[in-house]
C-alpha cells in the first residue's frame, strides 16, 4: 500500500481504526475529506485562519489544514460525522439547531467541533470562556451571540427554547412561528454537501493561471512544458474559448472566459489546466511561459478619468474610463437650497470590502458527450442566470445545461454572477471528457473579487429650521475595477435609493462608475446602498447639530409615509419607518443617553432600507421571475416543492416550506424541498436584491392555492357546499364558518389522485407594472416593496488607542410580515456584524503594482466572535399587500443602517466627525489630534 512517496499511517476516527497511506505533505484535513470521505469537515482558507476545519484531535481541538498528517500517526480524531449516535443529534448539535445558531452552515462543523472541546474540558463555559475558545472559529453569517447561547445552554439540547411568534393582525398557524431552518440538522451533522464535497469517478482537479500585470498585452502563451508534464489532461488559453463576450448587464458585457489578448488587473484569468490531482495542476500552472508586455496601469479612479490617462478598455463608449454615467435630476434642486435654512455639504469615502464567504466558490462540470450536454454543480447564488451565461457562451440551448446547486456557503452577492471557473470546468471537461472539479483559493476569491465598489461621495443637504429636507445633491464616483460585473446596477442603486426613506422634494444624482485596474467589483449585501446611506446618515446628523434638533427627531419629521410615489417615482406601499424610530427611541434608551455619556462613549442612531427584489430582471425577458410546483405525494401525507431558488444560508428555503405548508393547511414538516435542479425545478432568479421572500414566496403560495382550487370541490362536493366556503390548516379542508365539517387533506389528495392522477399546483410570479418612471434609467431601483429600519449603535472609544468597540445595537426593522422570527433575527444580526466590519477594519488593500494585499482571512479582518456586540432585534407590526402573507425584505436592508450609526455614535463619543471609511484606531487618533491643534 501507498506510493513511493507515501507513509502508511493509522489513525483512531470518530471511534473507528484507519489505515491510510499519505504523502508528505498531506494534510490531516486531505486525509479526512479525501482519502477518508469525511467532507464535513469544511475547507476554508487552507492557512489555518477561518477554523472551519476544526477537528479534535487527542482531545485538543486544532485546524485540521495545519496538521500533518504524517505527524499524527496513531492520533485519535473526532469529528464532526462522529458526533451524533445512532441517527440522534449530540445536545449541542440540537442546542445550535434550535437556536438559530446556523445558517449556511459552511463554518458551523469546526465551530461546533471547536465548541465540543470546550465542553468537554468546561461543561459550564462562561460567554468570555466561549468567545475565547471559538475565537479562531469565523462566520460570517450570523452575529456569534445565538452561537454563544447554543454552546452555554449545550446541555439542554433544544429544550428551554420557547419560539417565538410574531405578532401581526393575522391569524396564521406557520406563518410567523420559529421553525429550526429545514437543512440546520443536515449542516450541524456534517451530511449537508456543498460543491466541494462532490466526488465523481475519474474526476480531475482543474487550476487557473492569472495575470501578475495590472494591465499587460499577452504576447504569447506556451503550454507546451505543461502538457508535457505527466497527469496533465487539457490545457486551454485564450484561443480556446468562445468569442462571445460576458458579464450581468447585456449592455456591458465584457469579460471573454480567459484573456485573448489583455489582461486588465492581477488576477485576471489567462489559462486553465485540468489534471489528476492538485499538485499536478498546481504544477502545471508553474510550467505555462507566458509572455506579457507590461502597459500602464491606472489603480485610482479619479487618476482614470484625467486626461490622458490609460484606457482600461478602447471602446469609445467608455471615453476616460467611464463604464456607467448616470444623471438625473428631479424637482427644482436650485429652489430647495433656495428655501433652506441650513446647507452643509461634506465629502465622504467608503471603503473596497469583500463578501467573504466561508465556502470558497466551486464548480464541477461533467460533459455528457453522447448527449452534447452539460452538468454544472456550482457554489452559485444565481442558478438561472449561470445557465443562461453557459448558454449565451458554450451557444448551447439550455435544455443542454443543467445547472444543480448543492448548499451554498454564503454569497453576500460574491457569488451572483458566473465565473471562470464555472466556463473553465465545462471547457476542460467536455476536452478531456471526465468530470472537472474546479476551486478558488481563498487569495483567487479576493482576486476574482466582485466585492462593494469604493465610493467618492460628494453630498450636499439643506433642511429648514424644522428640520425638513428641501433639497438633495449627490455626486458619487465609484471605484468598479477592470470589468463591469454588477456595476451599471451599483450605479444606480448609490443615488437611486437615497429618496425612498425621506420625503426629499427635490433631488440631483451623478453617477459615475469608473474603471480602474483592479478586480471588478459587484454586487455586495446592500448593493451599492450602504455607503451613500452612511454619508446621508452621517450628514442629517450633522445639520440636525447645527440646527438643535434632535437626531431621531430630524429623521422623523423627514420619514417616508406609506403609499407614497417618491420623488424619483419609485412606488412605496408599506411603510412603518416611523414605528422603527419610535421602538429604537424607547428600548435603547436614548432619550437619557443621547448627549449624556462621558467623553469616549457615544450613541448613534442610522437608517436605511431596501428594495424587496427588483422590479425588473437582469437581462430583457418577459419569463416570471420566480416559479414554483408544489407535487402533492401520492398518500396526501406529504408534497414537495420545487423551485430553482438560491438557498444560500439566508433560510429562504424554511421559509418558503413554511409558506406552503401554511397555504396548504400543513404542518411545516410535511413539504419538502426537492432540489435545485435545472432539470426539475422551474425558473427562479435567484438570491439578490433581496428577492425571494417577496418573489419566490409569491409563487409558492399561487402553487399552494391551485393545489386548494383543484381540491375544495371534492371536498364541497362530499360535504354539500360552495368551494368558496371552504379553508385549509390543520391537515384538514374544512368548512370556515362550521370548522368541524371537513375533510383530512390527504383524504382529499387521495381521491383527487384516483380520479385524475398526479396532484400538482403551480404558481409564478411577475411584478406588477409601472413600479418606476419612464426616464433613463427609471427600471433600476424599483421594486414591488421597499423594507425600512433604525438601527441605535453604543461605542466606547478608547482615546488613548483609538479602539473602538461596540457595545450594543438596538434595531428594529419593517420586514412585512415576519414569516420566520428565528431566521429573520439571525439575518438581522449578521447584517449587523458585517457592517461593524465594513466601519471598523474590513478594507481590500492593493500594493503599488495592484496586488491586493491582504488576500487572506488574516490581513483582511472580518468580525470574529470576540468583537461581537450585544444585539436587540425587534421587527416592528406591519403588512405589504403585494407580499406573500405581507411578507417583504431583511436580509440586506439590516445591513444599511449600520454603517451610518456607527460613525454617528463615535461621533457622540468623541465630538469629532470622521468621514471616511473603516474608521480605524489610526483614523479616530488622526482626528482627535486634529481637533487637538485647531483648539
Ligand atoms: Fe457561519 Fe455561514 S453560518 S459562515
Amino acid at each position: 500500500m501507498g506510493g513511493p512517496m507515501e507513509r502508511v499511517i493509522h489513525l483512531t476516527v470518530n471511534g473507528d481504526e484507519r489505515t491510510v497511506a499519505v504523502r508528505p505533505n498531506d494534510t490531516l484535513l486531505d486525509v479526512l475529506r479525501s482519502k477518508l470521505g469525511l467532507t464535513g469537515t469544511k475547507r476554508g482558507c487552507d492557512l489555518g485562519d477561518c477554523g472551519s476545519c476544526t477537528v479534535i484531535l487527542d482531545g485538543e481541538p486544532v485546524k485540521s489544514c495545519l496538521v500533518l498528517a504524517a505527524a499524527v500517526d496513531g492520533a485519535k480524531v473526532e469529528t464532526i460525522e462522529g458526533l451524533s449516535a445512532d441517527g440522534q443529534m449530540h445536545p449541542l448539535q440540537a442546542s445550535f439547531v434550535a437556536r438559530g445558531a446556523i445558517q449556511c452552515g459552511y463554518c458551523t462543523p469546526g465551530m461546533v467541533m471547536a465548541a465540543k472541546a470546550l465542553i468537554d474540558r468546561n461543561p459550564d463555559p462562561s460567554a468570555d470562556e466561549v468567545k475565547e475558545a471559538l475565537g479562531g472559529n469565523l462566520c460570517r453569517c450570523g452575529g456569534y451571540q445565538r452561537i454563544i447561547a447554543s454552546v452555554q445552554h449545550w446541555r439542554e439540547g433544544a429544550a428551554g427554547v420557547e419560539p417565538e411568534t410574531q405578532e401581526g393582525d393575522r391569524e396564521y398557524q406557520v406563518v410567523g412561528k420559529s421553525c429550526p431552518r429545514s437543512d440546520a440538522p443536515a449542516k450541524v451533522t456534517g451530511s449537508a454537501v456543498f460543491t466541494e464535497d462532490i466526488v465523481l469517478p475519474e474526476m480531475l482537479c482543474g487550476r487557473l493561471l492569472t495575470s501578475p500585470h495590472a494591465h499587460a498585452r499577452v504576447v504569447s502563451i506556451d503550454t507546451s512544458k505543461a502538457a508535457a508534464l505527466p497527469g496533465v489532461k487539457a490545457i486551454i488559453t485564450g484561443k480556446d474559448v468562445s468569442d462571445v463576450l460576458y458579464g450581468v448587464s447585456p449592455a456591458r458585457y465584457d469579460e471573454y472566459v480567459l484573456a485573448k489578448d489583455r489582461v486588465r488587473f492581477v488576477g485576471d484569468e489567462v489559462a486553465a489546466v485540468a489534471a489528476v490531482d492538485e499538485a499536478t495542476a498546481s504544477r502545471a500552472l508553474e510550467l505555462i511561459e507566458v509572455e506579457y508586455e507590461v502597459l500602464p496601469a491606472v489603480l485610482d479612479a479619479f487618476e482614470a478619468m484625467a486626461d490622458g490617462a490609460p484606457l482600461v478598455h478602447d471602446h469609445p463608449r467608455f471615453a476616460s474610463n467611464i463604464n456607467t454615467r448616470v444623471d438625473h435630476d428631479f424637482g427644482d434642486i436650485d429652489k430647495g437650497f433656495e428655501e433652506a435654512d441650513a446647507v452643509l455639504e461634506q465629502r465622504f469615502v467608503g471603503n473596497f470590502v469583500y463578501q467573504s464567504p466561508m465556502e470558497p466558490h466551486c464548480s464541477i462540470a461533467q460533459w455528457d458527450h453522447s448527449k452534447g450536454a452539460v452538468t454544472v454543480w456550482s457554489s452559485t447564488q444565481v442558478p438561472h442566470y449561470l445557465q443562461k451565461q453557459l448558454s449565451r457562451v458554450l451557444e448551447l440551448p439550455m435544455a443542454k445545461i443543467r445547472i444543480i446547486r448543492p448548499y451554498v456557503g454564503g454569497g453576500f452577492g460574491g457569488k451572483a454572477e458566473a465565473t471562470a471557473l464555472d466556463f473553465c470546468s465545462v471547457y476542460l471537461s467536455k476536452i478531456t471528457g471526465r468530470p472537472v472539479k474546479m476551486v478558488y483559493t481563498r487569495e483567487e476569491m479576493f482576486l476574482h473579487s466582485r466585492g462593494r465598489h469604493k465610493q467618492y461621495m460628494d453630498l450636499k443637504i439643506g433642511v429648514t429650521k424644522d428640520g425638513k429636507i428641501t433639497a438633495v445633491d449627490f455626486t458619487s464616483i465609484l471605484d468598479g475595477g477592470a470589468y463591469t460585473s454588477f456595476g451599471v446596477i451599483t450605479a444606480y442603486y448609490a443615488g437611486f435609493m437615497i429618496p425612498t426613506l425621506y420625503h426629499i422634494p427635490s433631488y440631483r444624482y451623478v453617477g459615475r462608475r469608473v474603471y480602474t485596474n483592479k478586480p471588478p467589483c459587484g454586487a455586495m449585501r446592500g448593493h451599492g446602498v450602504p455607503q451613500p446611506r452612511f454619508a446621508f446618515e452621517s450628514l442629517l446628523d450633522m445639520l440636525a447639530e447645527q440646527i438643535g434638533m434632535d437626531p431621531i427627531d430630524i429623521r422623523m419629521v423627514n420619514a417616508m409615509d406609506p403609499n407614497t410615489r417618491t420623488v424619483n417615482d419609485l412606488d412605496v406601499l408599506s411603510c412603518e419607518f416611523k414605528a422603527t424610530l419610535d421602538d429604537v427611541r424607547e428600548r435603547s434608551g436614548w432619550d437619557g443617553k443621547r448627549g449624556r455619556l462621558p467623553l469616549g462613549k457615544g450613541i448613534g442612531i442610522g437608517c436605511g432600507g431596501f428594495v424587496s427584489g427588483a422590479g425588473y430582471p437582469i437581462y430583457r425577458s418577459s419569463f416570471p421571475h420566480s416559479n414554483a410546483i408544489l407535487r402533492i405525494l401520492e398518500d396526501g401525507e406529504g408534497a414537495t416543492l420545487l423551485i430553482g431558488a438560491a438557498e444560500i444560508g439566508q433560510g429562504c428555503e424554511t421559509i418558503l416550506l413554511q409558506m406552503a405548508a401554511e397555504a396548504l393547511g400543513l404542518d411545516f414538516t410535511d413539504i419538502t424541498m426537492g432540489d435545485c435542479d435545472s432539470a426539475i425545478a422551474p425558473i427562479d432568479l435567484g438570491s439578490y436584491s433581496s428577492r425571494v421572500t417577496l418573489m419566490g414566496g409569491n409563487a409558492v403560495k399561487m402553487a399552494a392555492d391551485d393545489v386548494n382550487r383543484k381540491l375544495y370541490p371534492i371536498v364541497a362536493r362530499e360535504l354539500g357546499c360552495e368551494p368558496e366556503a371552504l379553508a385549509s390548516g390543520g391537515r384538514r379542508i374544512y368548512v370556515r364558518e362550521a370548522p368541524h365539517l371537513g375533510m383530512e387533506f390527504a383524504q382529499a389528495a387521495c381521491r383527487y389522485f384516483s380520479a385524475n392522477g398526479p396532484l400538482v399546483g403551480t404558481g409564478y410570479y411577475q411584478p406588477p407594472p409601472n413600479l418606476g418612471g419612464d426616464f433613463k434609467g427609471a427600471t433600476v431601483g424599483t421594486s414591488p416593496a421597499f423594507s425600512f429600519g433604525s438601527s441605535v449603535c453604543e461605542v466606547e472609544v478608547d482615546l488613548e488607542t483609538g479602539k473602538v468597540k461596540i457595545v450594543r445595537f438596538t434595531d428594529a426593522h419593517d420586514s412585512g410580515t415576519v414569516i420566520n422570527p428565528l431566521t429573520y433575527h439571525g439575518q438581522v444580526e449578521g447584517s449587523i456584524v458585517m457592517g461593524v466590519g465594513e466601519v471598523l477594519t474590513e478594507d481590500v488593500l492593493f500594493d503599488e503594482g495592484g496586488r491586493v494585499a491582504n488576500g487572506n482571512l488574516h490581513d483582511y479582518l472580518i468580525p470574529s466572535i470576540a468583537d461581537a456586540p450585544e444585539i436587540v432585534s425587534t421587527a416592528v407590526p406591519s403588512y405589504e399587500p403585494r407580499g406573500p402573507f405581507g411578507a417583504k425584505e431583511v436580509g440586506e436592508g439590516s445591513m444599511v443602517p449600520v454603517l451610518g450609526s456607527i460613525a454617528n455614535a463615535i461621533y457622540d463619543a468623541i465630538g469629532v466627525r470622521i468621514t471616511e471609511l473603516p474608521i480605524t484606531p489610526e483614523r479616530v487618533l488622526e482626528a482627535l489630534r486634529a481637533r487637538r491643534a485647531k483648539g
